[in-house]
């Protein structure tokens, strides 16, 4: 065992966040789709888990997030709040559940917590989604902005390229930042951008930056967790840095099984069922 944290006992919630951000300690948080990987991840002592519309491109195996629905979300969600214990959950709101109107927004929101059991909601996008992020927020429900690389803008953007690195761009993203957190956000994360802009975005907000592909100087850092472990392999984010190598550890235990029933090696005694010889005499007997 290489544990280097010690897990933690205490529950991490939305005050938390912004206290640690205060204190200057760093905020983790990884996705997560399912209760194995999040009660694993809960015993690690991560501070916070997304469940992300990731979702929809590392588990169901769709091409972007825009097919996810409010349905796979919940699903997946509730299976997250029933393997964790302390982590703060976050759960994606979809395409087009908070954009076409803000009662939707307020509702699907709302869900999120009722339903799945989440503490807190995360949507995308800045200025234009003021008024729906102070809707939510005046309903008690917790939101994380998300800035930057929104993948579910992925037609207009043209593809999942670095942001905001034009002076003009910068300015705007910095400017959204600041109407986030006017807005009621309790955190931001910040994805595909310049790291020096995304500390100076993070040092101007009082609210906690979450950073995926934006640098060292946000107050914390949130990974796919796919892409971290070395399971999704389709493609690799320049930012993402592997801690394991599942795929290739997957592979090699599915080959190797194979292999073995192939070969009749699988299953050997100490897999196998036995009775008494005494038994199994009278079991002889008894089929005649
Ligand atoms: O959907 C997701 O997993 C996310 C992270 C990349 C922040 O939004």
């Amino acid at each position: 065992m290489s544990h280097t944290v010690e897990p933690r006992k205490k529950k991490t919630t939305t005050q938390t966040f912004i206290q640690m951000k205060k204190r200057g300690e760093k905020i983790s948080m990884l996705t997560a789709y399912d209760a194995l990987t999040a009660g694993i991840m809960d015993e690690s002592g991560v501070h916070s888990i997304l469940v992300g519309d990731s979702l929809g491109m590392v588990v169901l195996g769709y091409e972007t997030t825009l097919q996810v629905t409010m349905d796979d979300m919940l699903h997946h969600c509730k299976a997250v709040s029933r393997g964790s214990k302390n982590a703060l959950l976050v759960g994606d709101l979809p395409f087009m559940t908070y954009q076409v109107g803000i009662q939707d927004a307020v509702r699907n929101s709302g869900r999120m917590l009722q339903e799945a059991g989440m503490h807190a909601v995360k949507l995308e996008g800045g200025r234009e989604r003021e008024e729906t992020i102070k809707a939510i927020v005046s309903a008690g429900i917790p939101v994380m902005g998300h800035l930057g690389l929104t993948p579910q803008s992925v037609n207009q953007f043209g593809g999942f390229a670095v942001q905001a690195n034009t002076a003009a761009a910068a300015k705007r993203l910095l400017e959204d930042a600041l109407i986030l957190q006017e807005s009621g956000c309790f955190s931001l994360v910040l994805e595909s951008i310049p790291a020096r802009l995304a500390e100076v975005v993070t040092n101007r907000l009082d609210i906690p930056t979450i950073g995926i592909g934006a640098g060292a100087g946000c107050d914390g850092q949130v990974l796919v967790t796919p892409d971290m472990i070395g399971l999704f392999s389709r493609f690799t984010p320049r930012f993402v840095r592997k801690y394991a190598n599942f795929h290739d550890d997957m592979l090699d235990a599915f080959s190797r099984y194979i292999l073995d029933v192939q070969t009749g090696g699988f299953p050997g005694q100490e897999q196998t069922y036995e009775m008494s010889d005494a038994e199994w005499e009278e079991t002889l007997r008894l089929l005649k």
